[in-house]
């Protein structure tokens, strides 16, 4: 993989939910309610969320990720048949200790001593993030956590990625953006980012213009990649 040139004071973005955190750990942290199926039950999960952001920003009838998350949930159990009212209750309580990915903490401190300023660009409440930092030990680590509640709108509308220019005061061309999230990746190149697609899970890429600068498998690479 080839290095990435940013300048001299480096700004790395990273997207929360997919590319910092794992958002399957929700759904395994409660095998015991949800059976053998949970893991096609959190993808349902997950891709629910994902539809309604899209939805709603489109319809112009923003709630935030908090409130979205909860009504993918109910959708979720009314399709599968699976869980009570007490089973989405310890789900929701579950989404705010996510875990982060094992190789997070140890690369974004090591980003920092590099001198790279951090930031999250997510569609997470500032509750629901906070909550997540905190308990992955990585809160302090970021110089600015944006959500999309400061847009009022879902990624990939720009007006959201642009947070991070108006926040950071920080050309675009100047920063380098994480996500796991492919949609998120190649939206975030549209927007003017230098973008890194961090796929996880081997899928194909997106078929849209923009491609991302590199591709990446985890974000272990980063500290050697980023040339300050
Ligand atoms: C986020 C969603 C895309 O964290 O996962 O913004």
């Amino acid at each position: 993989m080839q290095n990435l040139t940013l300048g001299k004071t480096p700004v790395c973005v990273f997207d929360a939910y997919g590319t910092l955190f794992d958002i399957s750990s929700v759904a395994r942290g409660a095998q015991d309610i949800l059976g053998p199926n949970w893991e096609a039950f959190s993808e349902t999960w997950r891709t629910k969320q994902l539809q309604y952001t899209w939805l709603r920003s489109l319809m112009d009838q923003h709630v935030d990720f908090w409130r979205v998350t909860k009504e993918a949930l109910d959708f979720t159990m009314a399709s599968t048949g699976i869980g009570d009212a007490d089973a989405h209750q310890q789900l929701m309580h579950l989404y705010l200790s996510i875990s982060a990915y094992p190789e997070v903490l140890k690369t974004l401190s090591q980003l920092r001593t590099q001198g790279v300023r951090l930031a999250i660009l997510s569609n997470g409440s500032p509750t629901m993030l906070e909550a997540a930092t905190s308990n992955a030990g990585i809160g302090t680590l970021f110089e600015a956590v944006l959500s999309v509640e400061q847009a009022g709108v879902y990624k990939p509308h720009p007006s959201v990625y642009q947070l991070v220019v108006d926040e950071m005061r920080i050309p675009k061309e100047q920063v380098c953006f994480m996500s796991s999230n492919s949609w998120d990746a190649w939206a975030a190149k549209a927007f003017g980012f230098k973008v890194l697609w961090c796929n996880r899970f081997g899928q194909a890429p997106e078929q849209l213009p923009w491609a991302p600068d590199g591709q990446i498998t985890d974000l272990s690479c980063l500290p050697e990649m980023i040339v300050v």
